[in-house]
């Protein structure tokens, strides 16, 4: 049997492992990530949109904060990583746009503007036409909405990319081989058997398996992370140069109580997110799915039926039961978690890895990062 010695090994190399792993590899630690396809995970379906605002939700007011400190470091976050790889990664600071359709989803939209307001965040209340002024392309019916200036957008695709990349040129190794078993030795996590049969030994792990995050043999079941996955379906069309600016800026809507939302690239894709459904591990296309996601976004922009449909996809959202990441040091010595990032892993990417690679270096989170630790669904105590 092979084997590979690193001071870190990170479980998964979607856009949470490589961004912990690179940070690591900027910190001097030695480096492996184990995924049989590196680059791919979650990020390949994301629409990438930089929501701390307009996807507040009540109750969530803690993960506010984290959100709202990632959004803050996107700006030099991107820069470093496009001069780095001198790859463009799609980061457009274009805004974004929540609309109401009906009476329902207006009063809605008022108490969720109130929410905002309340956090003291930024975004102005708009008559349906003040909307259309900004975005010609949407319903005649369209009764008010909030602009939100700071939510921004990113492709998560090129994201994956040049996080690879940057990996690369910051001497991580990438193991292409699923993790198939975590080897714990006298109560520390030691490293983990590859599929392949290397032996990836390692003075850390970090398991950032998103939704699998859960399934990976020889963790004690007291410190396995509670995350699930929730599916979402993602149409994306393509607007033709004549057609441009199709829309400036993301716009977003709960339709019948459904999120919707159309995310506008420069490159002309237009992505049409999300369903949210809890049915396991299935990544099936549906019918279904793609009606339900084509029918609301039609009710908002009418003019999408005249473009080309390009791709369809299904993803599943690494869910945790508060909705909120686990990062950090966990029950078992030298094991790690940086996963549950459900709907913001996209926007929560520059402060996990900046959060994880403070962790593998000090032991312990940076302050903005500590309400997220994975010891708050400890459900029993150590030794395992
Ligand atoms: N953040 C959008 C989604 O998860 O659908």
């Amino acid at each position: 049997m092979s084997s590979r010695t690193s001071d870190v090994l990170v479980v998964g190399g979607g856009i949470i492992g490589l961004v912990t792993a690179w940070r690591a590899a900027l910190r001097g630690f030695s480096v492996t990530v184990a995924d049989p396809e590196p680059g791919r995970g979650a990020a390949r379906v994301a629409a990438g949109m930089l929501a701390a605002v307009t996807e507040l939700h009540y109750g969530e007011q803690t993960l506010l904060g984290l959100n709202l400190a990632s959004a803050e470091r996107y700006p030099d976050f991107a820069a470093e990583l496009a001069d780095v790889t001198g790859q463009d990664l799609g980061y457009r600071r274009c805004g974004t746009l929540a609309v109401a359709l009906d009476a329902d989803d207006r009063a809605h939209l008022r108490d969720l503007h109130a929410l905002q307001r309340r956090s003291g965040l930024a975004s102005e209340w708009l008559s349906g036409r003040e909307c259309r002024r900004l975005e010609p392309m949407l319903a005649p019916g369209v009764r008010g909405g909030l602009r939100v200036d700071g939510d921004h957008q990113i492709d998560p695709r090129r994201l994956a990319r040049a996080l690879l990349t940057a990996c690369e040129r910051a001497g991580v190794v990438l193991h292409r081989s699923w993790a198939e078993r975590l080897d714990v030795v006298r109560d520390r996590a030691a490293g983990v058997t590859a599929a392949d049969g290397t032996a990836l030994a390692a003075g850390q792990v970090v398991l950032a398996g998103g939704s699998l995050s859960g399934r990976l043999a020889g963790v004690p079941e007291p410190v396995l992370p509670p995350v699930r996955p929730v599916k979402g379906q993602v149409v994306r069309l393509t607007v033709p140069e004549r057609y441009a600016p199709f829309l400036s800026r993301t716009v977003r809507a709960v339709v019948r109580g459904s999120h919707v939302y159309l995310v506008p690239r420069e490159n002309g894709e237009l992505v049409i997110g999300a369903t949210s459904e809890e049915l396991g591990w299935d990544t099936t296309v549906t019918a279904g799915g793609v009606y339900e996601l084509l029918r609301d976004a039609h009710e908002l922009v009418p003019g999408i039926t005249e473009l080309p449909l390009t791709e369809t996809l299904a993803g599943l959202r690494p869910c945790s039961p508060d909705n909120a990441p686990l990062l950090g040091p966990t029950g078992l010595d030298g094991l790690l978690l940086a996963t549950g990032h459900h709907r913001n892993g996209v926007l929560l990417t520059p402060v996990t890895g900046d959060a994880l690679a403070h962790a593998l270096a000090c032991g312990e989170l940076p302050d903005e990062a500590r309400p997220f630790t994975p010891l708050r669904f400890s459900r029993s105590e150590l030794p395992v």
